[in-house]
């Protein structure tokens, strides 16, 4: 008796501590250092403002072409700095400062700028005796001698301050004190050269400033207190946006009571959302934006930061050494301040005006992201892990069978024999070509995962020439850094060293990488790095690398040096044909350029879904519009409806990918009940339909900057209400998308931003809705809000098939919804959605136009072409004029031809069924009454 009670109670207990163990999502945050920990923000945050120890030697100034050269000098410690005001093309200022003589060169950032930015010119207008004032094209900016301040002007308008509040501090290098003993013993005392050589900013005041401990984590701290800061002051601003990666609002809260933003790349486990701590990735561009203009800030510094952020609400500010009251009137003004570790003061002021315009200025510097194959922009199916050869084979052929389109299946760690990348679990997978093959057949691809951490097993190729060759990241002393990863023992390559990306890349080579093809892509993870027995789970910040930098300096630029590595390769296998995929957990400014980023690993919660929005929007301003989030959560298990909720958001999100965690139940869309299925089904044949849209837009991207996923205050700028909206998004302008992130609700609340003068129409009903504003809309769990904007041309394929490839040579649907006056625009580009043949003019870029009786397709683009099979099947125009009987289609190819045009008075959409003609021409359609 006493027996079955006592294990009844145990067993009651293990079920309670189970689903506590279950339920409880939330970050360890004792793992994560506050800013209280952090000795360099400690001393950072603590500055006074408007008592500022800088100012400008004002016999140094001088300016040659495009750049404003002084020294700097502070007072309170007699260390003198060089200053360069450069100006840029396109509305951008460059401010530079570095020690005039360091004891040792400080680390500038390499690799996140693209080209050295084109500079433009600038002229000395008026030269004082306490500033002096320059202008480049509509632009101005005036050096503030005493005390330092600059300020950018665009026409006459204040839009940036640096240092107006008097943050700024630069650490010089120094050599450390050696304190004087109580009985004068001490060897060194009284030795000039082994004292402080400049005292007098407080930094060795702070016990963290030489040495620093975290947990059981000491960081040694050879070069001492060398942190960099700046205050930045946007006047007219409402709002901050940018610096992700947080799982937070994309308006950025106020940090006056809380911890500043963090940006240190962290593999921060079981991470929860509204907060502002550090997560996996790291852009520290920061958009400030109000009614008349946005103006960005670019810090382009790589090791951690933090970032104070006072929204216009929240600043009272009244040491603001920049008045900007007009007469008692306060103007709105957001404030920011940068705090890193090391490094120097490097910043981009990007001008704006428009948020479009400061999001293409900020790619301009750290480049846009390649065109991506069209069948990374499918649906794909992935989990920790598919097991084994069949498994996989049986995932690809349910697809089929119950009809869902799906273009890549992915594998994650479990596939390497024991965590050794690049080779095969050969129990699981003894045929892998053979499973890729299977996979190609019907249009798929396969995605693999590389991890940076590099298992310490001597039977292991990669580890023996790894440390043969001195290729690991190493202590101070030389040796090689081992830490902890899903291996167990492992190193880390040190991909800033030259001759180990060279290496690392070419194990990727088809000869090199057996069972793979170049069919197989690449996920690359864990790459902040994470080290499971590091401080803060990453690397400790003294171990060295290539050049003698400390990881310190460089540590949110290694995950994207890792992904640099695997882009070239990727190119490299397949001579230079296929555009590379590969999928990033940490990023940095620049890492646009090589990969597609994910949110990491969130929760089957929907919170976890609602914040993917904010996420991707936030990273997408940020240069990286190919961003999704884990459909259904990372941890956990969903619900029916919250799986259904997660796919139909996720199918308006750049990258679409269902994964989860070992532990978690199989969520594949038939893994509930026939009523699910055909929902998801629904969701992710919506997002194929919509394809050449997404499509166009990412190659307007690589063109323009202008991210894919865009928030509402980016075409509305002027609209105070839509600036604090991110459960909705813009596709591209013309699709506005709220998804439904409520459990059991029946109707949700839909700003139609626009006030009136654009409209928007329900892409299933083509019901315009005629109130702008927030409006509550109905639901059913069929439905989410989505939108085609009034004056638009979308265009659609509507041949759904089993992945992208066999619907390439599909026909188009155009969807034209004409505006008040009866007109319309969009855009299409074709090319062979793999190659990089575009590159060489082989494609074709229409406009498509709508003035109210004619519809026409005219190239953009007059040099390039591109033979495609896809011709035109349909056209449907809602709105149209009154009274069409018929149409006549005009090419040169088919001459002139007669359509049959179908009115349907239910929702006023005219239909023009089979015009038939090839898309890779010109062409026009003329509408009869
Ligand atoms: C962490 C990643 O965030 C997750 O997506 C992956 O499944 C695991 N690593 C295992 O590789």
């Amino acid at each position: 008796m006493t027996c079955h009670c006592i294990s009844f109670y145990t067993t009651i207990l293990g079920v309670l501590l189970l689903s506590l163990l279950y339920f409880a999502v939330a970050v360890d945050r004792t793992n994560f250092k506050t800013c209280d920990q952090s000795s360099f923000c400690r001393r950072c945050r603590k500055v006074k403002p408007n008592e500022t120890p800088y100012e400008v030697v004002s016999s140094t100034v001088i300016q040659n072409d495009s750049t404003l050269q002084a020294e700097l000098f502070n007072k309170d410690t007699g260390v003198s700095y060089l200053l360069q005001l450069t100006s840029l093309k396109d509305n951008i200022f460059r401010l530079h400062i570095n020690e005039k003589s360091p004891l040792h060169k400080r680390y500038e950032v390499e690799n996140a700028l693209q080209d050295h930015p084109r500079q433009a010119e600038l002229k000395i207008v008026e030269s004082l005796s306490n500033n002096v004032t320059v202008t480049s094209g509509p632009n101005k900016a005036v050096l503030h001698f005493s005390p330092f301040r600059v300020d950018l002007y665009s026409g006459d308008q204040l839009v940036v301050s640096a240092n107006a509040r008097g943050l700024m501090r630069f650490e010089h290098l120094r050599t450390k004190a050696v304190k004087q003993s109580e009985d004068n013993t001490d060897n060194n005392a009284g030795n000039p050269e082994e004292t402080a050589q400049y005292p007098g900013d407080g930094a060795e005041d702070d016990p963290g400033a030489w040495e620093e401990n975290f947990k059981s984590h000491q960081d040694s701290k050879p070069y001492g207190p060398e942190a960099v800061a700046m205050d930045f002051s946007f006047p007219g601003a409402e709002h901050a946006y940018g610096i992700p990666q947080h799982a937070d609002s994309l308006a950025l809260r106020s940090t006056k009571t809380t911890d500043p933003y963090r940006l240190y790349n962290l593999d921060v486990f079981e991470y929860e959302t509204n907060e502002k701590m550090a997560l996996y990735g790291s852009i520290p561009v920061l958009y400030a934006h109000g009614k008349e203009r946005t103006t960005g800030v670019f810090w382009h510094n790589a090791a951690e930061t933090w970032v104070d952020i006072l929204p216009s609400a929240d600043n009272n500010m009244v040491d603001s050494i920049v008045n900007f009251m007009s007469g008692n009137v306060k103007k709105p003004q957001v404030e920011s301040h940068f705090m890193s570790e090391s490094g120097i003061i490097d910043v981009f002021f990007l001008l704006g005006p428009k948020p479009l315009d400061a999001f293409r200025q900020y790619t301009l510097l750290t480049g846009t992201a390649p065109l991506p194959q069209m069948f990374t922009l499918g649906y794909h199916q992935s989990r920790w892990n598919y097991n084994d050869q069949e498994d996989v084979a049986q995932i690809a052929e349910k697809f089929d069978f119950y009809d869902i389109p799906m273009d890549v299946i992915w594998l994650d760690i479990e596939w390497t024999d024991s965590k050794k990348y690049f080779i095969w679990d050969a129990r699981k997978f003894s045929n892998p070509l053979e499973m890729v093959q299977n996979l190609t057949t019907k249009g798929r691809k396969l995605v693999v995962i590389i991890d940076p951490h590099i298992k310490r097993d001597n039977t292991y190729y990669i580890h023996n020439e790894a440390t043969a060759n001195n290729y690991y990241v190493k202590h101070t002393d030389g040796k090689d850094y081992e830490g902890w990863c899903w291996p167990g023992a492992s190193s880390y390559l040190d991909f800033f060293d030259p001759k180990v990306r060279e290496y690392f890349g070419g194990q990727y080579a088809l000869d090199k990488f057996q069972g793979t093809t170049n069919d197989v892509y690449i996920w690359n993870d864990m790459n902040e790095p994470s080290v499971f027995n590091g401080p803060e789970i990453t690397m400790p910040k003294d171990l060295i690398h290539y050049g003698g930098w400390e990881h310190r300096d460089v540590h949110n630029l290694n995950g994207m040096m890792y992904t640099q590595v695997t882009y070239d390769a990727l190119y490299k296998r397949s001579g230079g044909t296929l555009r590379p995929f590969v999928l990033t957990r940490a990023h940095f400014a620049g890492s646009q350029r090589s990969a597609t980023v994910w949110t990491g690993d969130n929760a089957a919660e929907w919170e976890h879904l609602r914040i993917s929005y904010p996420m991707c929007l936030s990273v997408g301003i940020a240069g990286m519009s190919f961003c999704g989030a884990d459909v259904g959560g990372f941890f956990k298990n969903p619900d029916s409806e919250l799986l259904i909720r997660w796919n139909q958001a996720a199918a308006w999100l750049a990258f679409f990918r269902q994964h989860s965690h070992i532990d978690t139940k199989r969520r594949e869309p038939w893994t509930f009940n026939d009523e699910t299925t055909q929902i998801i089904r629904d969701a992710i044949r919506i997002r194929y339909s919509y394809l050449p849209y997404w499509y166009t837009l990412f190659r307007e991207h690589e063109i323009s900057g202008y991210p894919v996923m865009r928030p509402l205050w980016a075409h509305y700028p002027g609209e105070t209400a839509t600036f604090a909206i991110d459960d909705h998004l813009l596709v591209g302008d013309a699709i506005l998308v709220r998804p439904v992130f409520e459990p059991s609700v029946t109707e949700v609340s839909v700003y139609f931003p626009g006030e009136g003068k654009d409209t928007w129409y329900d892409v299933d009903t083509m019901q315009e809705n005629k109130t702008p504003g927030a409006t509550r809309i109905p639901v059913t769990l069929h439905k989410i809000p989505v939108y085609q904007k009034s004056g638009t041309i979308v265009p659609r394929k509507m041949r759904i098939r089993r992945s992208t490839v066999p619907m390439k040579n599909d026909p188009y649907t155009l969807v034209v919804i004409a505006d008040a006056e009866g007109k319309a625009t969009g855009k299409l580009y074709i090319d062979d959605e793999s190659s990089f043949e575009y590159r060489h003019g082989k494609y074709v870029y229409l406009r498509l136009n709508f003035d109210g009786k004619m519809l026409s397709s005219r190239y953009i683009d007059n040099q390039a072409n591109f033979e495609t099979a896809s011709w035109l099947e349909r056209v449907d125009i809602a709105n149209p004029p009154k009274g069409v009987k018929s149409a006549k289609l005009t090419s040169q190819s088919l001459g002139t031809v007669n359509l049959e045009a179908k009115y349907n008075t239910n929702n006023n959409v005219l239909t023009l069924r089979k015009p038939g003609v090839n898309m890779g021409e010109e062409w026009f359609i003329e509408l009869i009454n």
